[in-house]
């Protein structure tokens, strides 16, 4: 049973909105409309009464200045009884499994009974900024008694400070783009080109055939797009054509010359959201529901940014079987979030590597291969899309209802993050 303390945490419910490229389908909804769409739609679909949910926890990861607590402004704007409390979490690109996990130990703990929790993104509506000494300008002025005090602010503007600061999805210690991470990575840890875009072939084609053959139906839900609110239901995001050769004809976009990563095998900058309720066990129970399953061990770990900035999911990942007491041969399916080809065939390389474990897990056995049968048998963020906050909620729900449909139960969940993280989950159907 592993290392769990407390209640025992069941997921009952679990939604999504298409993910689709920024600048397109959703390029008029922000994140709080996107996070309040699909809270609306979660709680109406899976029956329970919005007042029994106590809290809610919702994370993104490009925070907009207007909002400052985007949970609780999800919470509102979706109907919620005001008494539910929210707060907001961010954790990079495990965002929506920290909303989970913060809900999952206040459940465990006794102290929260139900939970909607989730992430939500929006690439297309990236806050601006201004440049520093623009915006010290303008803190000057507002405190200008006369008219001339405030003009007086501007005086030592130049040109260069008017242009628009835009968010950077680069580290914030040392300036290097996750793209140029990812590029680091495949060369040390020798992942070729050719396994990249056969990797990234893989997921479209597996996405492409999941979405045809209805698979996400239950949980990818239709949104209304205003102004003329046509409806949009499936990913834009997964290539219906994909061949490994279509691959092999892209350019290198984070180092020209010598770089492997491409527009073909990266995540593409997307817009979504996804949700969750849990609750505890025996809440679930006494409310009549089926949970979709229950959360069994849940681990993160951090690594130093500057050295393969993706790789933290090799330590999160033998953290979080150790805690549910299983090996890596026990899981029957996984979910491992695509940032990059490379950095998935980076972490599957170092949980497979001798050499590895020695080396970084203090002489510890490899866990071993991930046998390709059960890895992230419907796509993932590479051809699903990667709304930053939105993925790991997403995941969470398509494992779930993965070992739902084919009768297995347990499965692990990676999700590498900004900042050196790597997040690891244990779910399991029964
Ligand atoms: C890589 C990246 C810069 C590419 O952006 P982009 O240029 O807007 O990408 P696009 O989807 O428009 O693809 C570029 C071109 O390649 C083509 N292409 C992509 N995959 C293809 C394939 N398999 N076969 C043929 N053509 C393909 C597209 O059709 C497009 O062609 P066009 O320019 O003629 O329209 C962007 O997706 C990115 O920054 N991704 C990384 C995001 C990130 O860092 N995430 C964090 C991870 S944790």
């Amino acid at each position: 049973m592993g290392s769990r303390i407390g209640r025992r945490v069941a997921i009952v419910a679990g939604l999504r909105t298409p993910f689709v490229k920024s600048g397109s389908a959703f390029k008029n909804l922000s994140a709080l409309d996107l996070g309040r769409i699909v809270t609306a739609e979660l709680l109406q679909r899976s029956g329970i009464a919005p007042k029994e949910i106590d809290q809610v926890v919702f994370g993104t990861v490009i925070h907009h200045v207007s909002v400052a607590n985007i949970a609780r402004e999800i919470a509102l704007a979706a109907g919620l009884p005001r008494t539910s409390e929210a707060y907001t979490v961010s954790r990079a690109c495990a965002t929506s499994l920290q909303a989970l996990t913060s809900a999952a130990d206040a459940i465990a703990t006794g102290n929260v009974d139900v939970a909607l929790v989730g992430g939500t993104e929006s690439m297309s509506d990236v806050p601006i900024g201004l440049s520093r000494p623009l915006a010290q300008a303008m803190v000057l002025a507002s405190k200008g008694k006369t008219v001339l005090d405030k003009v007086k602010a501007f005086s030592t503007i130049t040109a260069k400070d008017v242009l628009p600061v835009p968010p950077a999805i680069a580290e914030f210690s040392t300036g290097q783009s996750m793209g140029e991470s990812a590029e680091k990575m495949a060369k040390e840890n020798g992942i070729s080109r050719e396994a990249q875009d056969a990797f990234a072939n893989r997921s479209h084609t597996r996405a492409a055939k999941a979405w045809a053959d209805g698979t996400f139906a239950q949980e990818v839900m239709h949104v209304l797009v205003p102004p003329k609110y046509e409806a949009t239901s499936e990913d834009n995001t997964f290539r219906k054509d994909s061949t490994v050769e279509g691959y092999a004809k892209l350019k290198p976009v984070f180092d020209r010359k010598f770089g492997s990563i491409t527009a073909g095998n990266s995540s593409p900058l997307t817009d979504g959201a996804a949700a969750l309720i849990v609750m505890a066990e025996e809440k679930a129970k006494a409310l009549g529901l089926k949970p979709l399953g229950y959360l069994r061990s849940y681990a993160y770990a951090g690594i130093d940014p500057s050295w393969q900035l993706l790789q933290a999911p090799a330590f999160s990942v033998p953290k979080v079987l150790a805690r549910a007491g299983l090996r890596l041969s026990d899981i029957d399916l996984f979910e491992v979030h695509e940032a990059f080809a490379a950095q998935v065939l980076s972490n599957l390389q170092a949980w497979a590597s001798r050499d590895f474990a020695k080396k970084h897990l203090g002489g510890a056995e490899p866990l071993g291969e991930v046998a390709d049968e059960k890895l992230n048998v419907h796509g993932g963020s590479l051809s699903l899309g990667h709304p930053f906050a939105a993925t790991g909620a997403r995941m969470v729900t398509q494992a779930l209802r993965e070992l739902g449909r084919t009768g297995k139960q347990t499965a692990l969940l990676s999700i590498c993050a900004a900042g050196g993280l790597g997040a690891a989950m244990v779910l399991e159907r029964e």
